[in-house]
C-alpha cells in the first residue's frame, strides 16, 4: 500500500487517480476546493480518504495543508499536482487578470506546491513527485497561448527540479497527456475574439470532447504504474494525439536548429 497526496481532486484526472487508488487498497491524501464533492468517497472508504481543503493559489495554506497531511499520515510517497485550469481567446484579447490568474493557478502554485513537497519528501528519505504538465507543454496551438506559457513553464522549472532532487531519491514524473475526455474544456474560460482576429487561427474552437481520444481512466492508470515503478520517467507522454504530435514537433525543431547550425556556430566569433 503506498499513501499519495493530491490537489484538485474534486473531478477529472484528479478524482480518477483517487477513485483508482483507493479501490486498489492506497491510502490518499485528497484536497479540493470544496471537500464535499468527496463525501461519497468518505463514505465508501473511510480512513483511507483523508482530505482537506485547498485553493493551490494560497500559498500559505499549501504549506499548512501539506504539512498536515504528512504529519496525519506519517508518510506520503507520490504527491500529484494535478489543479490545473484553461482560458482560451487569442492572446491580445485576454484581459490582465485573466494572464495572472492562469499564471497562478498553472504555474506559481505548481512551483510552490513543490517548494513545500521537497523538503517533506528529503526528509522521509524519498518519493516521488508527480506534476501534470500537458502536450501543450511540448507543442502550441494558437489560441491558447497562455495555457501553453504555463505548462512550457512547468516542464522547465520541473526538468531542472528534477535534477537537484535526483539525489534525495525523489523522482519527478512530468505528465504529458493529449486531449483527454473530462469536463476541463467546459470549465474553461472562453474570451471571443476581438475583430482583427475573427476567422484567424486564433479563432478555432477546441473539439469536441466526446471526440477527443484520451481516457480519464486511461490517463489515471498510467499514472500510478509510472510513479510505483521502480525507475518513474520524467516525461510520460500520454495519449495517440500527444505521442503523434509531440514526436513529429520535436523531430522538426530538431530539423530546424540543425539547418541553422553554421549560423549558430558563426556568432561564436566577432562580427
Ligand atoms: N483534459 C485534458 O485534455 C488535459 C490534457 C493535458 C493536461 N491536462 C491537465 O490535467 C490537469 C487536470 O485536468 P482535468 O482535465 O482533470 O481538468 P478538470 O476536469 O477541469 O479538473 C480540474 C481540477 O483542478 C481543480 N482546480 C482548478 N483550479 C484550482 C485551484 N485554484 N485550487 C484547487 N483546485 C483547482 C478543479 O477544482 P474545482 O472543481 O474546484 O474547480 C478540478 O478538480 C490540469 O493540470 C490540466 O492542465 C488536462
Amino acid at each position: 500500500m503506498s499513501t499519495w497526496f493530491i490537489t484538485g481532486a474534486s473531478r477529472g484526472i484528479g478524482r480518477e487517480l483517487v477513485e483508482h487508488l483507493l479501490r486498489r487498497g492506497h491510502r490518499v491524501a485528497a484536497t479540493v476546493r470544496d471537500p464535499r464533492r468527496l463525501d461519497d468517497l468518505a463514505e465508501r472508504y473511510g480512513e483511507r480518504l483523508w482530505r482537506h481543503a485547498l485553493d493551490v493559489t494560497d500559498t500559505a495554506g499549501v504549506e499548512q495543508v501539506l504539512g498536515k497531511a504528512f504529519a496525519d499520515l506519517g508518510r506520503v510517497d507520490v504527491v500529484v499536482s494535478n489543479a490545473g485550469s484553461g482560458v482560451f481567446g487569442a492572446a491580445e484579447d485576454l484581459s490582465d487578470q485573466q494572464v495572472e490568474e492562469s499564471i497562478a493557478t498553472n504555474l506559481t502554485a505548481s512551483i510552490q506546491v513543490a517548494r513545500r513537497a521537497v523538503p517533506l519528501l528529503r526528509e522521509q528519505g524519498g518519493g516521488v513527485l508527480v506534476q501534470m504538465s500537458s502536450m501543450g507543454g511540448q507543442i502550441t496551438f494558437p489560441g491558447f497561448a497562455i495555457y501553453h506559457a504555463t505548462k512550457w513553464g512547468v516542464e522547465g522549472y520541473f526538468e531542472a527540479l528534477a535534477a537537484e532532487i535526483a539525489p534525495f531519491g525523489i523522482s519527478t514524473v512530468l505528465v504529458e497527456p493529449g486531449m483527454v475526455r473530462t469536463g476541463f474544456f467546459d470549465a474553461a474560460q472562453r474570451v471571443p475574439v476581438s475583430e482583427p482576429y475573427r476567422g484567424g487561427p486564433a479563432d478555432t474552437p477546441p473539439p469536441p470532447v466526446a471526440s477527443m481520444p484520451g481516457s480519464r481512466s486511461g490517463v489515471a492508470n498510467a499514472i500510478i504504474e509510472a510513479a510505483l515503478s521502480d525507475a518513474p520517467p520524467l516525461r510520460l507522454l500520454l495519449n495517440s494525439d500527444a505521442y503523434e504530435l509531440v514526436t513529429t514537433a520535436v523531430r522538426e525543431r530538431l530539423a530546424a536548429f540543425e539547418a541553422r547550425k553554421e549560423s549558430a556556430h558563426a556568432a561564436d566569433h566577432e562580427a
